[in-house]
């Protein structure tokens, strides 16, 4: 069995593209190293994170990033035990949306298409129900911890 955790965030720190390339392959070289993978996702100054990996690796890993003063507002949405990851083939996937031509803030930090696709093939798993949301700009349904609705949006 692997953890997989989901957590939602406001971004706090202005990151420019360098910032955030920086942290993506800091994440990966860290993840790669404690066999913690996910996604990392970025929706008007929020972000969804899914981490999943063995538990004691991404209970430390999520304690560690609750802490990091470049976000605030971290709130768990799912925390829970699955037999498989969803993303078994990424460290550290990024997603920008809107998808398409919308604006972004990082048009040079390309979109992992290929862990998007993943997401949709997983029909009606709700972690990735819940990250589709998301990038949709829709309103994300919270799993696992007690089924409390929250309402994307600043
Ligand atoms: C939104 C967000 C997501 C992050 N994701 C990861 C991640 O997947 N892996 C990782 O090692 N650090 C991630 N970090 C950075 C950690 O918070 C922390 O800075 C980093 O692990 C280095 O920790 P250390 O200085 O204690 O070694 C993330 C930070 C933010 C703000």
């Amino acid at each position: 069995m692997i953890r997989q955790l989901v957590y939602r965030s406001g971004q706090l720190h202005e990151f420019t593209a360098a910032d955030m390339i920086r942290l993506l392959q800091t994440s990966r070289t860290h993840n790669a190293g404690s066999g913690v993978g996910g996604m990392l996702l970025l929706r008007d100054g929020l972000f969804m994170q899914l981490l999943e990996g063995p538990m004691a690796a991404v209970e430390a890993l999520y304690a560690r990033i609750a802490q990091d003063p470049r976000h605030c507002g971290v709130q768990l949405l799912s925390r829970r035990e699955r037999a498989a990851r969803l993303l078994p083939d990424w460290r550290m996937a990024w997603a920008e949306a809107p998808l398409g031509d919308g604006a972004l803030d990082f048009v040079g930090i390309e979109t992992d298409r290929a862990a998007l696709r993943v997401l949709e093939d997983a029909g009606a798993d709700a972690v990735a129900a819940s990250l589709r949301a998301f990038l949709r700009g829709e309103a994300v349904e919270a799993c696992g911890v007690g089924g409390l609705r929250l309402v994307h949006g600043r």
